[in-house]
């Protein structure tokens, strides 16, 4: 979108537009990507999962305190079996590799979603990526893994019920604040940018409570593809908005 005549996007006397502090990205395209290569669906997450190695490289080097993916949703079991299991010998592999790396450069692993239906071996894995690295400080990289935003929704209602029914929480003490504090992301700030690739413009269950403000910015990049170009492309299409949170435009009055 290009900004009005009037109106300059930046104002060259101020600072340096801000980079998002949380940035989310659902990394969609693996499979277009290798069908129009003639290639298996596979590779096409393969090389989806260097596309995401490279992505937290340049996440770290810009500054941004936390990057959340969507590398498996709630419903991505409705796939054949033989991707279900790709998609997990992925993220096993990822783990098994570049964990040691991941923490060598200070990056906090964590991970939300369920553990409802993974391999014991591969929840183990998780919780160690989490607890090895869990006091770092540089990027903290959130893999949204058998993640859904609606269950996620259910899981955080479930337990403030819980809550009631023993008496620990009153009924008219569910806030806002209180809910978020139920999900998965209690301890992790709200999405700033909400980035999908390929060319899709939808949310896909994906983080629906924390992204209520967020920047969506709709890329026609398949996700392999995503290279640090493309995310700068996605970050300045950040900048040039102007957030609101349902005030007023600062132009107005
Ligand atoms: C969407 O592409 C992508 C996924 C369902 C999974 C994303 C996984 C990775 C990037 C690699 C593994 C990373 C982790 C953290 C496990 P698609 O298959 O829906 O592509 P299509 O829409 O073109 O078919």
């Amino acid at each position: 979108m290009s900004a009005s005549p009037e109106k300059p996007a930046h104002n060259p006397a101020e600072a340096a537009p801000p980079v998002p502090r949380h940035v989310a990205i659902i990394m969609d395209g693996n499979g277009r990507w290798a069908a129009r290569r003639g290639l298996p669906r596979f590779e096409g997450h393969r090389r989806g999962m260097e596309a995401l190695r490279n992505v937290v490289r340049i996440a770290g080097d810009l500054g941004i305190d936390y990057l959340t993916v969507y590398g498996f949703s709630s419903e991505n079991w409705s796939r054949p079996a033989a991707e279900i299991a790709d998609l997990m010998g992925l993220l096993r592999h990822f783990v098994r590799r570049d964990l040691a790396d991941l923490h060598r450069n200070n990056v906090r692993v964590r991970i939300i979603g369920t553990d409802e239906g993974l391999a014991p071996d591969l929840v183990g894995l998780l919780a160690e990526a989490e607890n090895l690295t869990r006091d770092n400080t540089a990027l903290t990289l959130v893999v949204a893994f058998n993640y859904g935003a609606r269950q996620e929704m259910a899981r955080a209602a479930r337990r403030l019920a819980a809550d009631v029914a023993a008496g620990r929480l009153a009924v008219d003490d569910i806030s806002v604040e209180r809910f978020a504090k139920a999900l998965d992301t209690a301890d992790i700030p709200d999405p700033d940018l909400v980035i999908r690739t390929s060319g899709e413009q939808r949310m896909s269950n994906f983080l629906l409570w924390q992204a209520a403000y967020a920047e969506l910015v709709f890329t026609p990049v398949l996700w392999p593809d995503f290279d640090r170009g493309a995310f700068e492309e996605a970050l300045s299409e950040y900048q040039r908005r102007e957030r609101r949170f349902g005030g007023l435009s600062s132009a107005i009055g």
